[in-house]
Order: C-alpha cells, then sequence, then structure tokens
C-alpha cells in the first residue's frame, strides 16, 4: 500500500517560461480541494532546500484564482545556475553540496516533491531523489521543447507565439523600407522555435542547427525573391546555428555558455553578399515571457492535476507528459534521456520545403 502524503513540495527549476504558474495552480488546486493535502512552494528553485530552515510557504488555492493563470515568469522563482553536485563555490572551487539539499528537503516534513523543470533539472532532481529516497514527480517545461518524451513541454507554445508575432511585426516595416529582416530565435540545440515560428511568420530562410547551410544558396534564395520582384525579405535563424564552423557565444562574466548574436554574423553576411539593406533583431529573453497562450495553460493545467494523481497513487520516480492526445507518464530518466531536436525528414521541415522556405542547404 503506498503511503498517502499529507504535504507536497513543489519547485521550479531552470529557465522560466510562461505556464508556470498555470502548473502552480494546478497542483495546488487540485491537491488541496481533490485530496485535502497542503502543498508548499519551495523558493528559488532548489536553493529554498539549501537555508535553514528551508525557504518554503504554503500555497492556498485562492491566491490562484485571479491573475496567476495568465501571468508569465514564477511566483516561486528559480534558477538555472549552480547544480548541487557541483557547486561553484565563491572561492573558485567546486562542491558537492547534494547532502545539504537532502537535507533540506527533510527538514521541510514533506511527503513528496513535484518538481517543474527541462531536462537539465529533472536530471539533477533525479538523482537527487535517487540518493535521498524523495518521491519525486517532474514537470516538462521549456520553450525549448526538446524533451523526447513528451509532445510537448509548457512554455513552447507561448515562446512560439511571440516569435510569430516578432515576424508578424516585422514584415510590413521590412515592406516599407525595402529590408532584408533577420530574426534571431532562443532554443538552444533545438530549432523548434525558429522551423514552427518561421512557418506560421511566413519566413523566407530559416536557419536551424540541424540542417547545415550555405550563404552562397541564403544569398541566391534572397536575389531570387528580389528578382521575382519582391521588395523585403524575412530570415529566421536559431540562435545556436554554427557559423564558420563554430557557435556564437555571448561575453558571460559568470563563465556561463550563453547562445546569442548570430543573427548579426548572418545579417552582415548576407548585406555583403546581397547589398540588400538588412536589420537583425534578437529576440531573446520575450520569449520567456508574455501572456502564456490557452495551449500552454491546457498543458499546464492537465501536467499539474496528473503530478498530483500520480502522488496520489504512489508512482513516483515518474516524469508526465503528452503522447498521442493523451496524458501520460514514465521513469524519469527514461524521459530526459531522448532529447528531441528538429527530425530533419519530420512533417514540418517537408511542409517548409512545400512552401518554398529555403533552410540554406539547396534552393527548392
Ligand atoms: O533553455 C531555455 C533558454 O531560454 C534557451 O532557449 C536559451 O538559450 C537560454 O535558456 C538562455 O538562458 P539564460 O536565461 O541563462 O540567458
Amino acid at each position: 500500500m503506498s503511503k498517502k502524503p499529507k504535504k507536497i513540495g513543489i519547485l521550479t527549476s531552470g529557465g522560466d517560461c510562461a505556464g508556470l504558474n498555470a502548473i502552480i495552480r494546478a497542483v495546488v488546486k487540485h491537491a488541496e480541494v481533490t485530496y485535502g493535502w497542503e502543498v508548499y512552494g519551495i523558493e528559488q528553485g532548489t536553493r529554498g532546500f539549501y537555508a535553514r530552515p528551508p525557504q518554503m510557504r504554503r500555497l492556498r488555492p485562492e491566491s490562484f484564482d485571479g491573475t496567476l493563470l495568465r501571468q508569465a515568469g514564477t511566483i516561486l522563482g528559480t534558477t538555472n545556475k549552480g547544480d548541487p553536485f557541483a557547486y561553484p563555490m565563491a572561492d573558485g572551487t567546486v562542491k558537492d553540496r547534494s547532502a545539504e539539499l537532502i537535507e533540506g528537503y527533510n527538514l521541510a516534513g514533506l511527503d513528496a516533491l513535484i518538481g517543474v523543470g527541462g531536462d537539465g533539472s529533472q536530471a539533477i532532481l533525479n538523482r537527487l531523489a535517487k540518493q535521498g529516497d524523495i518521491p519525486l514527480v517532474c514537470i516538462p517545461k521549456t520553450i525549448d521543447n526538446d524533451i523526447g518524451a513528451t509532445e510537448v513541454a509548457v512554455g513552447y507554445d507561448t515562446a512560439m507565439q511571440v516569435a510569430t508575432d516578432a515576424l508578424d511585426k516585422l514584415q510590413p516595416t521590412a515592406a516599407s523600407h525595402s529590408r532584408v529582416m533577420v530574426l534571431e530565435v532562443m532554443g538552444r540545440d533545438a530549432g523548434h522555435i525558429a522551423l514552427a515560428a518561421g512557418i506560421a511568420g511566413g519566413a523566407d530562410v530559416i536557419l536551424i542547427p540541424e540542417i547545415d547551410y550555405d550563404m552562397d544558396v541564403v544569398a541566391a534564395k534572397i536575389q531570387q525573391l528580389h528578382d521575382d520582384g519582391r521588395n523585403f525579405a524575412l530570415v529566421m535563424v536559431a540562435e545556436a546555428i554554427s557559423v564558420g564552423g563554430g557557435k556564437i557565444f555571448q561575453d558571460d562574466p559568470a563563465g556561463q555558455k550563453r547562445y546569442g548574436g548570430v543573427g548579426h554574423y548572418i545579417g552582415d553576411d548576407i548585406a555583403e553578399r546581397t547589398g540588400a539593406e538588412v536589420r537583425v533583431t534578437v529576440l531573446g529573453h520575450i520569449q520567456r515571457g508574455g501572456v502564456p497562450t490557452p495551449r500552454d495553460r491546457l498543458m499546464a493545467s492537465v501536467f499539474g492535476v496528473h503530478a498530483v494523481d500520480l502522488i496520489a497513487e504512489g508512482r513516483t520516480g515518474r516524469m508526465v507528459a503528452w503522447a498521442n492526445r493523451q496524458v501520460t507518464d514514465l521513469p524519469i530518466e527514461e524521459a530526459i534521456a531522448a532529447f528531441a531536436n528538429v527530425r530533419v525528414d519530420g512533417p514540418l521541415v517537408k511542409t517548409a520545403r512545400g512552401l518554398g522556405i529555403c533552410f540554406g542547404d539547396r534552393l527548392d
């Protein structure tokens, strides 16, 4: 017989995205209203468990009746730094602080934990859970949508909406000034945002990390559009494409490897090769904000409710997922093992090619 937990914790970890508050809402409402449990929000991801006493707060269903469902960010705070198994200390050394976190969890007096995160956060939480015997259920969120076991992760749909909206806004100004507009979007090593928003927003060229491109082909496409009488072009660029055999990272004082800025290289190259007037927009963290789309709120709700039910059934160590029009779940390690970037033989690449969108690998 599985133990029925009375107090559960929830934390958000990794980069934020739209829909996190909707997840927290679903967990709190279902746990408190359906099961009569108490839900505690852990502050700042796993960091709340380093504090003594652990930093957490009771979450109540009525707090979620108003605006939170509609708000991006996370009321609990989050972090995408500081792996507890190799924690960077102030003196420059790294330390395994996992035992402190497990002790923090035990001091919190919780019966189970829900961790909301991408693959990196889930890998850390799963390792902690195994080491500390913590009943854990994970909920996938990431604008990158690169967790293979789920068709959707919370946050992706809103990011796609924001990127599409950016193309919608760039197109009229591109046409007014007869310019080539380059839009750089996030997504880490997966080109999902660039591909989906590029199709939805009418891009002429989409460059993603999964498809090697040749700037001669990109320039020829833009020239062809011009020769056909078009006075503008829209070029969508994923942040992790390579330039000259390497990736473009931002200068980061903390030494973190952060993508950003490749759009400027592409823009300069297009201007040089075609003589077109080019402007570059790097969309950045705007993709993580915005009012969560209905689909993100829906997935957040589905995942939150299912995660609570898994705890009630004593089925922990699992990640909730969406597959074949169903909510499902699977072991966390299996779920995060499958990195899912864009399938170059998949339906969206085929669709884009069918629309005459150029990936820089050949002129269709
Ligand atoms: O993983 C989500 C993400 O937004 C990526 O798309 C992006 O490369 C990265 O996080 C940015 O991280 P940070 O918030 O540390 O700048």
